[in-house]
């Protein structure tokens, strides 16, 4: 079993399309093991966009994941990470397929409506920066064999 962290960005709250992300891996199987809706500090940001630290689209990027509240959770199911990529879509959802979230519901590069890891190493650091370890809950649901088998 892997984990991912997801961040339903600043659009996709102001557009109340939380629901329906999240919905879109549950329906899928994921397991939802941690959530909460936050306004993301900036200092915050700053740490879970190192990687682009000096490109030039990181100011807006920053800027932008601070300047209302996102949703973020982590996920868990097998490949998580890459399962929870290829919902997602390209980056840029003028090109993603439809099918995928970004596909479906954006325009924008700037505007992409969900972030999710994009390896394991960066799913375990991005957790770490998101959530205390007593935040992430392990639990069975009832139905967990009829969806990853026994
Ligand atoms: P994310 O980290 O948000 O899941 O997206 P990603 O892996 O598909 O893309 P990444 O290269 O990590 O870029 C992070 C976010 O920065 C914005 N971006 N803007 N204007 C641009 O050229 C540009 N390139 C990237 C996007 O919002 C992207 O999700
Ligand atoms: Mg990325």
């Amino acid at each position: 079993m892997e984990r991912t962290l997801i961040i339903v960005k600043p659009e996709g709250v102001q557009r109340g399309l939380i629901g329906q992300v999240i919905g879109r891996f549950e329906a899928k199987g994921l397991k939802v093991v941690g959530l909460k809706l936050m306004r993301i500090p900036r200092e915050t940001a700053e740490k879970h966009y190192a990687e682009h630290a000096g490109k030039p689209f990181y100011d807006g990027l920053v800027g932008h994941i601070t300047s209302s509240p996102v949703v973020v959770g982590v996920l868990e199911g097998p490949e998580a990470v890459s399962v929870t990529r290829g919902m997602m879509g390209v980056t840029n959802p003028k090109t993603a397929a439809p099918g995928t979230i970004r596909g479906d519901y954006g325009l924008d590069i700037g505007l992409n409506i969900i972030h999710g890891s994009d390896g394991q190493e960066s799913a375990q650091r991005e957790i770490g920066i998101f959530f205390a370890s007593d935040e992430l809950v392990s639990y069975e649901r009832a139905n967990d064999t009829w969806v990853v088998g026994a």
